[in-house]
């Protein structure tokens, strides 16, 4: 029992330093959270207002957009027409709308107005604005049917949100429009959110999904995606939430919004670890990769020392200390991502034999098979190639194949430059592969 309340409290202490640069990172940030009319029917709606009542607290200037979906079929007597894929909402059915909306609304905000004590909402203290800040025109007329009182955004009311945020406010956007000329427009909660981000310059939009997971057609876990992939992926996705969202997903990034982040709502903490851990376990679109492969600086040791130092304990790596990788840090290319080095490669120059030595090439091992080892040795083959090389030669116990299909081949520890075949270290009976640079 004390084990395990030890591993637990040691995985917690792990857990929340693990936290911090998040907490940092988003405190002062915009992010856009949208939820269907689905997820509040769900036992689990509470646990979704606790997270958003955290970040409320870290300082996060949250805009949450509502849907109400289920709650409008639920009124309507007769069955919904649709046109190319959008509801056609007459004066009816507007008026089930606007109910629905009202009780929806009602009861998130009272959600978010709990402050039981022994419940993560005690001391919340919570303020939710919500109002006329989104104006919508009616989406017209469509293969020659009338959608009515369907509309689409025309403007959201930027500086009156901005000084609700200011004020510590959340921010409650409902899938309505109001127009100039006194009118109201059904909105979906997508496009009011899309619109949202976009014109508040938010740096997250969080799609929590109803239906379907975060996956691609064979059920695996698409992690991270670029808004220039998303075109293809939709070609390939089954329907679902995943394949609503991803379009507006991508043009909000086009458009600036910093990340994308779509979360499947049947997973437990969902939105807590996609947002504070470095793998998440939803889908993330960004406008580009945010990848970047560059020479290493001094502050960049501990992330090498982090990626090498478990495939050093496997003896896959040989040994470096810290001073060393200090003093030789210039020879380092990183692979970066989200602030975090995964992937490492040295490239030492022998000038006068024209060839350089490629060392400590690693991926750690959770970004493994991404094609990152094939970016790195890219890298150290052009900057050789820059520097005059005409060869490249790396030791290897373990990885022989992995370079021999990547178009080196078996040399002699006698085939190395006098300095470095000095070194050889004929216990450890590397393999020397070289490889002839192109140029
Ligand atoms: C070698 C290494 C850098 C490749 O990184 P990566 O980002 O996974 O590389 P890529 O995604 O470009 O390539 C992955 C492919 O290499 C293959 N591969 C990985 N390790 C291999 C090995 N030891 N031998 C042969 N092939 C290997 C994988 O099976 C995968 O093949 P697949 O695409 O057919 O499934 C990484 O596996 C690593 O860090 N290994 C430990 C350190 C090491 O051995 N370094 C080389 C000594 S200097």
């Amino acid at each position: 029992m004390a084990k395990l309340a030890e591993a637990e409290s040691t995985s917690f202490v792990e857990w929340f330093r693990a936290a911090a640069p998040y907490i940092h990172a988003f405190r002062g940030k915009t992010f856009v959270l949208a939820f269907g009319g689905e997820a509040m029917l769900r036992e689990d709606f509470v646990d979704l207002v606790y997270d958003i009542n955290l970040l409320n607290a870290l300082g996060v200037r949250l805009v949450l957009v509502h849907g109400v979906r289920p709650q409008v079929e639920e009124r309507l007597a007769a069955e919904a027409q649709y046109v190319q894929g959008r509801r056609v909402t007459d004066a009816d059915a507007l008026e089930h709308v606007k109910d629905a909306v009202g009780s929806v609304r009602v009861d998130i905000e009272s959600l978010l107005s709990v402050g039981l004590p022994n419940t993560p909402m005690a001391g919340a203290d919570i303020r939710v604005a919500s109002g006329n800040y989104v104006t919508a025109q009616p989406a017209g007329i469509v293969d020659g049917i009338d959608l009515q009182f369907t509309g689409e955004v025309r403007k959201i009311a930027v500086d009156p949100i901005r000084d609700r945020l200011n004020a510590g406010e959340i921010v409650l956007l409902s899938p309505l429009g109001y127009s100039p000329t006194g009118e109201v427009f059904n909105l979906t909660l997508e496009e009011v959110a899309t619109h949202a981000a976009i014109a508040l310059e938010a740096d997250k939009l969080v799609f929590i999904l109803d239906h379907g997971d975060t996956v691609d057609a064979k059920g695996h876990r698409i992690n991270r995606v670029t808004a220039a992939q998303v075109t293809k992926l939709l070609r390939e996705l089954p329907e679902g939430d995943m394949k609503l969202y991803l379009p507006h997903a991508a043009h909000a990034c086009k458009k600036g919004v910093g990340k994308v982040h779509l979360i499947s709502a049947d997973v437990d903490g969902a939105v807590l670890m996609e947002l504070f851990t470095h793998a998440g376990v939803g889908t993330m679109v960004t406008r580009q990769s945010v990848e970047n492969l560059r020479p290493a600086k001094i502050d960049d040791v501990g992330g090498i020392l982090s990626v090498i130092e478990p495939l050093e304990a496997e003896g896959i790596l040989v040994r470096r200390s810290r001073e060393r990788l200090e003093q030789e840090v210039e020879q380092f290319f990183v692979d970066e991502l989200d602030g975090r080095i995964v992937g490492c490669v040295a490239l030492y120059p022998f000038p006068e034999t024209g060839a350089g030595e490629m060392a400590c090439l690693a991926v750690a091992r959770e970004f493994q098979r991404g094609g990152r080892g094939d970016a790195l040795l890219t890298t150290v083959e052009e900057a050789a190639i820059e520097l005059g090389l005409t060869q490249l030669f790396v030791l290897t116990t373990r990885t022989a194949h992995w370079f021999i299909e990547r178009g080196f081949i078996q040399g002699q520890p006698e085939d190395l430059p006098a300095p470095r075949k000095a070194l050889y270290n004929w216990q450890r009976r590397s393999k020397v592969l070289i490889k002839k640079l192109s140029v």
